[in-house]
């Protein structure tokens, strides 16, 4: 009798485990979208490309060097990833409407924009930051965001929705030392998301962030490459390393798929467990 009860449960088990297995792939497969990732052929934009093509996205690839979009499409093709690639300096706006241009041409459509592109041209005491110095860091860590966005939004009306994710950072919730200017650019990207979301929602567009702690990149290393400041840092941290660009790519894949349909005007932090609030 509990053999027979055993057997029952066990073939119920087989019979609906599929059925679930299935869904989930459809709810998280990105098959058929087309998906914009700026500043991608190195660390987390690479890392949001490849997790993106790996889920079924054809992704654009871009950044300024022309040797860094051969190299990382050569990466991606080599992973079976659909993928398209073009130089792009998201600062200049004939460059973004290029962008965009290029993947209507390429790709028919565009269904996701990962804003990923910021730069830090100042480290030292806020006090001595100059106009040029915030006139460049915040024309290409948010209004260069906010103008792709802009270009973007008609063409994924055109496809009946699509999913906007900016890359803001920890330093947006707790100004780090140095870098007081790109803290404050990467404060404005959590509003830029709560600003846009409400608009976008009614034309089925989700606008979300993520924002990553220390990852190891190109762009951090002066941190992680500083053993002491890296020990003082690891004091903040409940998981005592740093990221790396995979799991940041990850939670942005997550964010533009069906499995994140109810979440918009959101920013997940990515950080190890810092304590992070406004
Ligand atoms: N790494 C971290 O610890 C960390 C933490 C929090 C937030 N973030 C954020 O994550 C994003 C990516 O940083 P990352 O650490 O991945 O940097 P990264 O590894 O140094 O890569 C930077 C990428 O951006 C491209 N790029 C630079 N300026 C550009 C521009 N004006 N237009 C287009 N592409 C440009 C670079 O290629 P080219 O040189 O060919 O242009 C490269 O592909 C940034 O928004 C950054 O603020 C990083």
């Amino acid at each position: 009798m509990i053999c027979w009860v055993m057997l029952r449960s066990l073939s119920k088990c087989l019979r609906t485990n599929p059925v679930g297995v299935q869904r989930n792939m459809s709810q998280s497969s990105l098959a058929g979208k087309v998906a914009i990732v700026t500043a991608s052929t190195d660390g987390i934009g690479l890392a949001a490309a490849q997790a993106l093509g790996k889920r079924g996205a054809h992704v654009v690839v871009s950044s300024r060097k022309q040797t860094n979009v051969d190299k990382a499409v050569a990466l991606l093709q080599g992973q079976n990833i659909q993928v398209t690639g073009t130089t792009c300096n998201v600062g200049e706006g004939k460059e973004r409407e290029k962008l965009v241009q290029m993947t209507l041409e390429k790709c028919g459509g565009i269904d996701i924009l990962v804003s990923n592109a910021a730069v830090n041209p100042f480290f030292g005491n806020i006090m001595d930051s100059t106009e040029d110095v915030w006139d460049k860091i915040l024309s290409v860590n948010v209004k260069s965001s906010f103008l792709m966005t802009k270009l973007v939004v008609p063409h994924m009306e055109k496809r009946g929705g699509g999913n906007v994710v900016f890359v803001s950072s920890v330093a947006g919730y707790q100004p780090m030392q140095a870098l007081g200017p790109y803290s404050v650019s990467k404060t404005a990207l959590l509003g830029l998301t709560r600003a846009l979301a409400p608009d976008l929602a009614q034309s089925n567009i989700r606008v979300n962030c993520v924002a990553p702690g220390v990852i190891k990149t190109r762009f951090s290393s002066a941190l992680w490459q500083n053993e002491d400041i890296m020990d003082e840092f690891k004091k903040q941290l409940s998981i005592k390393r740093i990221g790396e660009p995979e799991e940041i790519g990850g939670v942005i894949a997550f964010l533009c798929s069906d499995e994140a349909s109810y979440i918009t005007g959101e920013t997940i932090t990515v950080t190890g467990g810092i304590n992070c609030r406004l």
